[in-house]
């Protein structure tokens, strides 16, 4: 790689630095600001070019620009070269160099809350820098940034999640913040700041992108509204605008007892079932079948070679015990979503669709091949028909209601019907385990 494209690269991850295009404020957060823009001090702490606040000005009538920035707007950077790109953005928009500079300056401010002597309430906006904790402490230039996460803000995992503790701490009161989704619906990742945070403030709305926004980054990300609230919250109820392929309304209500997370729904249904009393496991392997040879002929997939477009069948001779073993279980897991509308993720009966007894995998296994599941005691074929007919079924509600934020992402497609998603083997046995069984 070219030196200073390496460069660029470096100060990216340790800056944690991606540019939020202005069309995307303009789309997403224009709109719901733009009546109050006389009402609020505005400010981004983490400005970059500083296109989430100054296009603000675009609303102000000419005449009265530099009087508008001069008295509202105020942006901060820890790089120079960023704060030198939006004094020039300000001046783009006829800002005099002279003022730009006085409200647009360099600043490390997740060590230091700049004080602002103004007269009206701030209203942040901002998409801080993300970077894990794990990163940090795992990359010599980093380490510096190890000393945000200290005294009371120790614990947490991220420093876009300082940047929020932040604004709790000096009571700011409506912030606009671009933040990893994983902040709604992660675990150990984000379950210290929702529960830090959420008490203080009400999400009045949210758009979540299930697809990439940002040039350099994978991460997907949600742009949040908060509000300060009076009262500690232990519920937090919102309305949310799913952009993937297609746009969809959910609404979100968020608990103290899930430490805030989202889309609990499938935890939470595992939890009210009753457990059933049998036993799951998966995989036929190889070596299970060259274990126990003997004179029963059995057909099986090979779920590690495909070749024109489907995987081959191998004959083998096996045992009573495992021919028995694999003619009681026609079952098999298909963990990903094919993308047609019949072949979503759930059981299917391995002669249906493959035409064989059996499913086999030689070496490692791979979670998104398909995959023949073992039930014991082993189950009349009436009660294999029910398992397959209610664990489908249940799936598919709950991925209705959830809208099937339980599962992973398999791959971005627009023009699917819907997102390819893969269910995970200990989900698929959890719910297996509390389907109800009958004699
Ligand atoms: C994700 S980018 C934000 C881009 C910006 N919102 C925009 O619209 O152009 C994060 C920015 O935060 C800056 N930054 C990182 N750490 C910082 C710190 N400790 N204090 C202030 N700014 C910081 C980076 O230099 C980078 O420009």
């Amino acid at each position: 790689m070219h030196h200073t494209e390496k460069s660029i690269l470096m100060k990216r991850r340790t800056l944690g630095e991606h540019l939020t295009s202005v069309n995307i404020f303009k789309e997403y957060i224009l709109p719901k600001i733009k009546d109050k823009i006389n009402c609020y001090t505005w400010v981004d702490l983490f400005a970059g070019e500083g296109n989430l606040i100054l296009p603000i000005l675009d609303l102000v009538p000419e005449e009265k620009r530099i009087e508008f920035f001069r008295d509202n707007i105020f942006l901060f950077d820890i790089q120079k070269e960023m704060v030198e790109r939006a004094i020039k953005n300000a001046e783009s928009y006829r800002i005099p160099r002279m003022i730009a500079e006085k409200n647009i300056q360099v600043k490390d401010t997740l060590k230091e809350y700049p004080l602002l002597n103004v007269k009206k309430p701030i209203y942040h906006i901002t998409n801080p820098p993300y970077l894990y904790i794990g990163y940090i402490a795992k990359h010599k230039e980093n380490f510096g940034q190890l000393d945000y996460f200290t005294a009371s803000l120790k614990g947490l995992q991220d420093l876009y999640q300082i940047a929020l503790m932040n604004d709790l701490q000096n009571e700011i009161n409506q912030m606009v913040y671009i933040i990893p989704s994983n902040f709604l619906f992660g675990h150990s990742v984000s379950n210290l700041i929702r529960r830090k945070f959420l008490p203080w403030y009400k999400i009045n709305d949210a758009i979540i992108f299930e697809k990439k926004i940002f040039e350099n980054t994978g991460v997907n990300v949600a742009i949040c509204f908060f509000e300060r609230t009076t009262a500690k919250n232990s519920t937090i109820k919102f309305k949310a605008t799913k952009i993937n392929g297609e746009i969809k309304e959910r609404e979100y209500i968020l608990s103290h007892k899930n430490d805030y997370r989202a889309g609990t729904e499938f935890d939470d249904y595992i939890k009210s079932q009753e457990k059933n009393t049998l036993k799951i496991s998966y995989y036929l392997t190889k070596k299970e079948i060259d274990n126990n040879p003997g004179n029963n002929k059995v057909l099986l997939l090979n779920s590690k070679e495909y070749k024109n477009g489907e995987y081959i069948k191998e004959s083998f001779f096996v045992n009573d015990k495992l021919y028995e073993k694999i003619i009681r279980n026609p079952l098999f897991i298909r963990t990903v979503d094919t993308g047609n509308e019949n072949g979503r993720a759930g059981l299917y009966y391995i002669k249906d669709v493959f035409g064989t007894d059996g499913i086999f995998v030689e070496g490692n296994t791979y979670r998104t091949n398909p995959i023949q599941v073992f039930i014991e005691p082993y189950l009349s074929l009436k009660q294999l028909k029910q398992l397959q007919l209610s664990f489908n079924q249940k799936l598919n509600e709950l991925r209705a209601i959830t809208d099937s934020e339980f599962m992973t992402t398999y791959k971005y497609s627009n023009n699917a019907k819907y997102t390819r998603k893969y269910l995970g083997l200990s989900q698929a046995k959890q719910l297996l385990e509390v389907i109800d069984i009958k004699n």
